[in-house]
């Protein structure tokens, strides 16, 4: 009996595919057997009966492909379904087929599955089945002969829903972290999922599901956007596109920032306009700044660290930020608190104001006094910040882990944050130190330098401002700013262990912050100086594990700032990791103490190398500095700087560049040391001490110093250019005379170089101890780089330039480092 059945279904389905076969080969709405390569993605593999959508291989990035649907008319083909949006093929020899017993796969160049839509698998005879993309732009594998879909697009959705798609309790769009689905008790929520938190943000998690316009007694749990812009959810969830009506094609997509978004597409343009968001606010989203990370958005939506606390992974915000201080040992978890009156508190607490965190706390306590609540923390050792508010009852919130934080001008409330003790919050870095370590390629500027780089300007405004833009790909849509509920009431979870590791990094990574008498045992209490400069002296030491560095005491005045703005500047530094500059290990701060650690140089400085004068030498400069080398140090340097000013830490200016601030390694490899000490150096000084023993030194400084205009990264290449110059002539520029006896003036030392590269006679102006060993075209193209570096400020090169220009003229020293 059952025989029958099935042969006579098989009779009837190569019928029905020997119907459909000539028509497989021509039409593209619905295909029999068939496959397509990647290397024909300008042609679609379906287009919808309408036109309306199309379906093949999509460009997904650099010979990396999908397989999508998308509308037709948008250019830029944005996907509204892919197959692998996770796992792209390769752009070569990839290959979508639809097989004779109804299965469409993907293969990847060597032949495996990348995915398939499984309509074979266990279900027996499938010939005669069809793929056909329909007018809803619904991908379908099914049986011609009952119209029945066996598989299809829709019930797999990825970030994307379109107008008659059902939204099922089977159904999901994500995001990254996020995603939308129906939650247990039927409501339709977004969840932000990361590596450490889940944690739901829409609706409003402070509001029971009534509060938010919702029911969660509708157990059919469906929603759906109809044709004319209406997207309704059986929890009652409803949103209206603001061009409501019929004719307009449209789509609702979850995006990387978290929010949902109804687009419609403008038909004479192919572009899309977003008709309807769910969050009216961007910083709703969770997640979107990490741990410890603050949310703002003013106007657009901008990631920053808690006062003192720093990015954990520059090109990411989700990673959030660590603390920059030492944190207390949880460990021993249930041990009992210390008791204050045995023990004196490690920390304090400092107001961040306008800021709330959601979730994360370690209990919830009425009607106590804000000192109650202060203890509560303080005595704690998981709690590392609270919340308190006086609407009505004194309410206190402990928090373990600081996730989700907002800042909005709008919000009543104030976290307070526990730090060490000698955490000095008063200092005014704190608000820009914020931002600091954006991620890299964010856009970094220096807006204003005032005038007390001299020290002559004192003041609230004498600190460098910081304009910092976070220009990601998040808060691109200029939404208005409408404060919606801030007041989240908070739930009870407890702390991932997971979370706990991530305060030991600090302590363990290779930066870090040292005791004043571990120092002064690794330099043997300071005993062998190795130099001496207007910022401190530098005495050789050695650390626990052996490892030579090169200890700086900073001078006094140096060191007046606050001891945050030191550690905040401390760790900026630390990040910086370049083959050309020095390494800084770490830093001890402790009241009057500052002192920063070095990577040691074995071949001390440029100018002792250069210059026959230098004074203190100790007989270094026996040889004269080959021509090879000076190129290598030049390039070298040029790298470094170019890397202070352009790769990430765009606002490090080093503000002293001069010979005696190049290391030389014992290979002559380049490294700048003191960069970023025009930012550690006080700026409240005595007029003038600073010009001349601080920042800068005469001889090598950019001539706008002396004009109360902003600094920008062009005074390092002026001072770039003065060094130049001095490695081709070999000796100080400021030593030059007239024939009478006076020093050279800016003008006549530019004019001096445009007659040599203007008559191409170079000889005359390089270090006569060479005796002619050197390379003209190299040395000329150091005198026009030098030229150029001493024009206008505008017209100056960047480093970026520079480094360019002399590495397109190295080809004579193609292995630098094994010349000796
Ligand atoms: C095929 O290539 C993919 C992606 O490159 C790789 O993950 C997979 O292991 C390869 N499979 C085989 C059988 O080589
Ligand atoms: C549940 O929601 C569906 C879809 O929105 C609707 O058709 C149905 O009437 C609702 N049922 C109840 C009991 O409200
Ligand atoms: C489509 O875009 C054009 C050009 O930006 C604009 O003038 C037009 O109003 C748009 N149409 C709709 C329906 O938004
Ligand atoms: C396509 O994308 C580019 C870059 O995102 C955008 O500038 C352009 O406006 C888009 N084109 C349309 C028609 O939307
Ligand atoms: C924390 O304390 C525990 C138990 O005393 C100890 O095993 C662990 O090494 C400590 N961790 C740190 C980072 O000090
Ligand atoms: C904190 O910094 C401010 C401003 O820089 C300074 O006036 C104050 O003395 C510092 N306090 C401590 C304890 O270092
Ligand atoms: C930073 O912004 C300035 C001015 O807005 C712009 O000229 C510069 O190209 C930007 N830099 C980067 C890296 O985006």
């Amino acid at each position: 009996m059952a025989g029958l059945v099935i042969g006579y279904l098989a009779v009837q389905l190569s019928l029905m595919s020997l119907l459909l076969c000539p028509s497989s080969s021509t039409a593209q709405h619905t295909l029999g057997r068939s496959s397509m390569s990647v290397e024909d993605h300008a042609r679609p593999f379906l287009v919808s009966t309408d036109g309306s959508f199309s379906c093949g291989f999509l460009e997904a990035g650099d010979n990396a492909f999908t397989f999508s649907v998308w509308f037709t008319a948008d250019p830029n083909r944005t996907a509204v379904w892919s197959a692998n949006r996770d796992a792209p093929v390769n752009g070569r020899g990839s290959r979508v087929s639809f097989s004779r017993d109804g299965e469409l796969a993907l293969a990847d160049t060597n032949g495996t599955t990348v995915w398939s839509s499984k309509t074979t698998a266990g279900t027996g005879n499938r010939r005669g089945l069809t793929v056909s993309l329909r007018d809803t732009g619904n991908l379908v594998v099914g049986d011609p002969s009952t119209g029945l879909a066996v598989w299809q697009s829709f019930e797999w959705p990825t970030d994307t829903l379109l107008p008659s798609q059902r939204f099922t309790k089977q159904t999901k769009l994500v995001a990254g972290y996020f995603s939308l689905y129906f939650d247990n008790d039927n409501v339709l929520r977004m969840l932000y999922d990361g590596p450490e938190i889940a944690s739901i943000y829409w609706p409003l998690p402070g509001l029971t599901v009534f509060e938010n316009g919702r029911t969660n007694y509708n157990s059919t749990r469906i929603a759906i956007l109809d044709d004319a812009g209406v997207f309704l959810s059986s929890d009652q969830t409803k949103a209206e596109a603001t061009d409501l009506g019929l004719g307009i094609k449209r789509r609702i997509t979850i995006e990387q920032d978290g929010n949902l978004r109804m687009y419609s597409l403008n038909a004479s343009t192919g572009g899309w306009a977003v008709t309807w968001s769910a969050l009216k606010q961007p910083c709703q989203a969770h997640g979107l700044c990490g741990k410890n990370g603050l949310c703002e958005y003013l106007p657009s939506l901008r990631c920053s660290c808690l006062p003192g606390y720093e990015m954990v992974d520059r090109r990411d915000w989700r990673r959030g930020c660590k603390p920059t201080f030492p944190v207390g040992n949880c460990s021993q978890g249930s041990a009992p608190p210390p008791s204050p009156a045995t023990a004196p508190p490690q920390f304090k607490f400092i107001e961040v104001a306008q800021t709330d965190f959601f979730g994360f706390d370690l209990g919830y306590t009425e009607s106590i006094t804000f000192k109650q609540c202060r203890d509560q923390c303080m005595n704690n050792c998981q709690c590392t910040a609270f919340s308190y508010r006086l609407d009505g009852r004194g309410k206190c919130y402990p928090k373990g882990t600081l996730f989700n934080g907002f800042t909005s001008a709008n919000f009543p409330g104030s976290i307070y944050l526990k730090v060490p003790l000698d955490f000095n919050a008063s200092s005014p870095r704190v608000s820009a130190q914020r931002a600091a370590g954006l991620a890299c390629g964010a856009n970094v500027t220096v807006v204003t330098v005032s005038a007390d780089v001299y020290g002559m300007a004192p003041g609230s405004n004498g600190q460098w401002t910081y304009f910092f833009v976070f220009a990601g790909v998040l808060g691109v849509l200029d939404i208005l700013f409408i404060a919606t509920g801030w007041w989240f009431l908070s739930s009870k979870q407890s702390i991932p262990s997971s979370l706990q590791a991530g305060y030991k990094m600090v302590m363990t990574s290779q930066f870090r912050r040292f005791t004043y008498r571990e120092l002064k045992g690794a330099t043997a209490n300071f005993k062998e100086e190795l130099g001496r400069g207007g910022s401190g002296a530098v005495y050789r030491g050695v650390l626990d594990g052996g490892k030579v560095v090169a200890v700086k005491r900073l001078a006094v005045d140096v060191t007046m700032q606050g001891d945050e703005e030191f550690w905040s500047e401390m760790t900026v530094l630390g990040r910086i990791n370049h083959i050309n500059l020095v390494r800084i290990w770490g830093f001890c701060s402790e009241r009057k103490h500052k002192l920063l650690v070095y990577e040691y140089v074995e071949n001390q400085s440029l100018d002792r190398h250069l210059f026959d004068t230098a004074e203190g030498g100790g007989g270094m400069s026996t040889t004269t500095l080959a021509w090879k080398d000076r190129y290598k140090i030049a390039l070298g340097t040029a790298r470094g700087l170019a890397y202070l000013h352009h790769e990430c830490l765009e606002w490090v200016i080093h503000c002293d560049m001069k010979p005696e601030n190049i290391l030389l390694t014992r290979d002559f490899d380049a490294k700048i040391a003191d960069f970023g000490l025009a930012k550690l150096s006080k700026r409240d000084g005595g007029a003038g001490v600073e010009l001349t023993h601080m920042r800068g030194t005469s001889g090598y400084m950019a001539p706008e110093w002396a004009l109360n205009v902003p600094i920008n990264a062009k005074v390092d290449v002026y001072s770039f250019g003065i060094v130049l110059l001095e490695i081709v002539v070999g000796s100080r520029v400021a030593d030059q005379r007239t024939e009478a006896g006076e020093p050279l003036q800016l003008p006549q030392i530019t004019q001096a170089l445009r007659h040599v590269v203007d008559s191409g006679d170079v000889m005359s102006l390089v270090d006569a101890r060479l005796q002619g060993q050197f390379n003209p075209r190299q040395a000329m193209e150091m005198v026009r780089i030098s030229l150029a570096c001493m024009e206008d400020r505008n017209s100056r090169p960047t480093m970026d330039d520079i480094a360019k220009s002399l590495t397109a003229f190295d080809d004579e020293d193609e292995h630098p480092a094994y010349h000796s």
